[in-house]
């Protein structure tokens, strides 16, 4: 009989709520704890959805021994403290996108998961995502030839509040690692880490950024340019343009996604993906995966990849001058 692993969520936020319903679909995920800074809340949360144990602190859900398993759901600014305290009370975690606030963070969440030997997973969405893996199939398949170029972009438009973590620079704030992120994970899994970098953007009230737009270029003479905005609404997506033709990825906001093959001198061929749902419990399903298999990363979202893609997000802040204030 499969393990049933036991979930611990820390965090329960916004995205937490998705994530708790995914696991539900997982007949091996228990929901067994919640950790919040309110006790109040980590009990709602729990009775909301089942979970058997609900904590007022993080550190008594790492200190659970039952817990096998935690998701980290909070802001961006929170993930390197968070991940290094589960990591060192021997927790597997998946830790939500952005890994954390810059780099050095990033390299030091991996080298601890190393010396704990405890699994360590970045929450990315796309990876697991269908028109995902049906746009890198089409890739691999060579019927388009060589990439030669892209185009990367992710923008919506939430309600304006300066607390929020998406406009509140001490939490990490402003478009790119919140949905720039996305076009970025694009460029790095069609083109790899990009050798140069340069970027602009414009900043809000909170003098968070709130539009980026950026130039990966590569030895080879390959660009990809990177679109995010709070200011405009135009979903998800990207362009390939290849040798051979190009193929458009999107999704709207319908949550439809579409995949567009368009090779040069036939007729175009759309293909749509309609989700059954959000698809969080995939990432968990992974993480489960990879803990039965006695694995330390996941081969899907290896450690390697998160460090790039910090790595390239790094430059682009840097290009842009977008500043953690303390976190640089
Ligand atoms: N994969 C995806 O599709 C996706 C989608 C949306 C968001 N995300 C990611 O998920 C993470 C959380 O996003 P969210 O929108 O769910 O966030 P949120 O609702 O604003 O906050 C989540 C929780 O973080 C906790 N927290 C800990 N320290 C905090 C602090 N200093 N300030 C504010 N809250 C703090 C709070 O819980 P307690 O106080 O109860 O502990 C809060 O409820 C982010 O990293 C975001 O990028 C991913």
């Amino acid at each position: 009989m499969a393990k049933q692993h036991k979930w611990g969520i820390l965090a329960p936020g916004r995205i937490a709520a998705k994530f708790a319903n995914g696991l539900k679909v997982l007949g091996n995920a228990e929901l067994y704890a919640v950790g919040s800074r309110d006790a109040g809340r980590a009990k709602r949360f729990a009775e909301e959805h089942g979970f058997r144990k609900h904590y007022g602190s993080y550190e008594e859900l790492v200190g659970d021994p039952d817990v096998d398993v935690i998701y980290i759901a909070s802001p961006h600014s929170e993930h390197y403290e968070q991940t290094l305290l589960c990591l060192r009370n021997k927790k597997a975690v998946l830790c939500e996108k952005a890994f954390s606030l810059n780099s050095r963070e990033t390299d030091e969440m991996i080298a601890e998961a190393r010396r704990q030997d405890v699994f360590l997973m970045e929450a990315l969405w796309p990876p697991f995502q269908p028109f995902y893996l049906k746009a890198h199939e089409i890739v691999r398949s060579g019927v388009l030839g060589d990439i030669i170029n892209m185009h990367a972009w992710f923008s919506f438009i939430p309600p304006y509040d300066p607390v929020d973590r998406k406009f509140n620079i001490s939490l990490g704030g402003g478009s790119l690692l919140d949905i720039g992120i996305y076009p970025v994970i694009d460029a790095l899994s069609f083109l790899g880490v990009p050798d140069e970098v340069k970027a602009d953007a414009s900043f809000g009230q909170t003098r968070s950024e709130e539009s980026i737009a950026a130039v990966l270029k590569y030895n080879s003479g390959k660009l990809a340019t990177i679109y995010s905005s709070f200011r405009t609404n135009n979903g998800i997506g990207c362009d390939l343009f290849c040798e051979k033709g190009n193929l458009t990825v999107s999704r709207g906001r319908d949550m439809n996604q579409r995949v567009i093959l368009d090779i040069h001198g036939k007729e175009k061929e759309t293909f749509v993906f309609t989700p059954p749902a959000l698809g969080y419990h995939w990432e968990a399903e992974e993480v489960m995966n990879c803990l039965d298999r006695q694995l330390k990363e996941s081969p899907a979202v290896p450690l390697s990849f998160s460090a790039g893609l910090m790595l390239t997000l790094d430059r682009i802040r840097e290009s842009a001058g977008i500043v953690f204030p303390g976190r640089d």
